[in-house]
């Protein structure tokens, strides 16, 4: 099977290649190809994969390409992993909001909404490149901000591009362990958006552990969701929320820490990957000397998730990371899952991004959510959900209503749906401040130049 990574040189791909190296099973990945702008960073990331790969029997082949149309050619599935913009788009993303006192932040709120606007037109020209070169393929996106850009693509690929996230896997993962039980043998019953969901039930056997884990004061803020929101919270909302609701139901104090760090995560990990990158691109000082460039990346990825949502942990006093949640994203693992399970018609339950087809009754059946789906060879569908606590269905609709906007604005050029997709979000609470946010944007972001005035 052909894998074709875009995004190639991402510092996560050497995550995506390990899951796929421990893979030895009939139908597996035979072929990997990277696709990348950026010449320099994939090279880096080719020689990670390559150390990755000594000595391994069977490692995936690993070839380079910078032409799209070539690397998506005989594809039998894509990952998309890019980041239009890069970290310094990111950093401006957080930056340019903070600096407006509202939240600042990778996919959430006004952050989310310029690394929207800056990227779907992106992911578009690739679905539709996709679409006319690799009809049958499927396309996982692993592009932030996952949900809106998956519903972007799902418009030129339907049901053949499925959205990704570690996050609902991580929560499971951490409620299972906080029960006791074995993560493969609980039935989570969590729907949303991407970032955006909440863990209403856990069964196993048929009967809902949830309640008793909630009563569980200690249990449940054993973890890191009870430790950021505090049991007495989650009790009061009687579930889990996804650990991104926490810049939601907590904004004031999130906004407040990310300010205080003096600066954004973007740029923290601007400087935290020039050691593995380079400064301008080449190889960074311990690759040109010989050292190892996988013990350069693990490392680097390390300090990468010891400091992940930092500021939120701080704000809520909830300490260090687990060192079990160090270990890795996960999103590798899902990926694989979901992979084997098209490819090789294993059928399994993931928590995906796609078409809501009536799983959430308050969204339209072509809104991408992410809820639990059954998965097979003919691809990923929805499973039924519980219907979502009132306050969370509203804001599922606000959300959803402010990732249509920004869709539009791509889809179309109109910078007044991109004023209006900043406007109805609910955490920009003034429409004057949205119309300064994206004039910010603008000038500071090039990505934004396909947006027209008086339209
Ligand atoms: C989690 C989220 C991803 C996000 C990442 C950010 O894994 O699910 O969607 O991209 O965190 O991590 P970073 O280290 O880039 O801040
Ligand atoms: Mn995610």
């Amino acid at each position: 099977m052909r894998l074709t990574i875009l995004g190639g040189g991402g510092f996560r791909v050497p995550l995506v290649y390990r899951a796929l190296m421990q893979d030895q099973g009939e139908g597996r990945v035979t072929h990997v190809t990277l696709h990348d702008l950026d010449a320099a960073r994939v090279a880096a990331i080719g020689r990670v994969l390559a150390e990755q790969g000594q000595g391994v029997p069977g490692a995936p082949r690993v070839e380079v390409t910078a032409d799209l149309d070539e690397a998506i050619t005989g594809a039998d599935f894509v990952f998309s992993a890019i980041r239009v913009g890069g970290l310094e788009g990111r950093a401006v993303d957080e930056r340019v909001a903070l600096g407006e006192g509202v939240l600042g932040q990778e996919t959430v709120g006004a952050g989310g909404i310029a690394y929207g606007l800056r990227t779907l037109p992106v992911a578009d020209h690739i679905a539709r490149r996709v679409a006319a070169l690799a009809p049958d393929a499927w396309v996982i996106n692993f592009t932030n901000p996952a949900g809106t850009v998956t519903e972007a693509m799902s418009r030129h690929l339907g049901d053949r591009v499925i959205g990704i996230c570690d996050s609902p896997v991580g929560l499971g993962r951490r409620v299972a362990h906080a029960l006791g039980v074995d993560p493969a043998a609980v039935r989570l019953d969590y729907a949303g958006l991407n970032h955006l969901g909440w863990l209403r039930a856990v069964r196993v056997g048929g009967r809902d552990l949830l309640p008793g884990l909630l009563a569980d004061d200690e249990a449940v803020t054993s973890f890191e969701e009870g430790k950021l929101f505090g049991g007495e919270w989650l009790r009061t909302i009687g579930a889990i929320p996804n650990e991104y609701l926490h810049y939601y139901y907590f904004t004031r104090e999130a906004v407040e820490a990310a300010r205080a760090a003096g600066r954004t995560r973007g740029a923290l990990l601007i400087d935290q990957q020039r050691r593995f990158y380079g400064e301008t691109g080449g190889s960074a000082p311990a690759l040109e000397t010989g050292g190892s460039a996988l013990a350069l990346w693990e490392s680097t990825r390390l300090e990468r998730e010891t400091t992940y949502m930092a500021e939120n942990r701080e704000a809520a006093g909830a300490g260090e990371r687990a060192s079990s949640d160090l270990e890795s994203g996960g999103y590798d693992r899902v990926a694989l899952a979901l992979m084997r399970a098209i490819a090789l018609d294993e059928r399994t339950t993931l928590i995906l991004n796609v078409r809501n087809r009536g799983a959430i009754g308050a969204l339209d059946d072509d809104a991408v959510v992410e809820v639990p789906c059954f998965v097979d060879a003919n691809g990923a569908r929805p499973l039924a959900v519980d219907p979502l606590p009132g306050h969370a269905q509203g804001l599922v609709t606000s959300v959803k209503a402010a990732e249509r906007a920004v869709i539009e604005a791509a889809a179309t050029g109109s910078r007044r749906a991109a004023l209006r997709a900043f406007a109805v979000h609910p955490l920009v609470d003034s429409v004057a401040l949205a119309a300064r946010l994206l004039e910010r944007y603008e000038h500071e972001l090039p990505q934004l130049g396909y947006l027209r005035g008086g339209a």
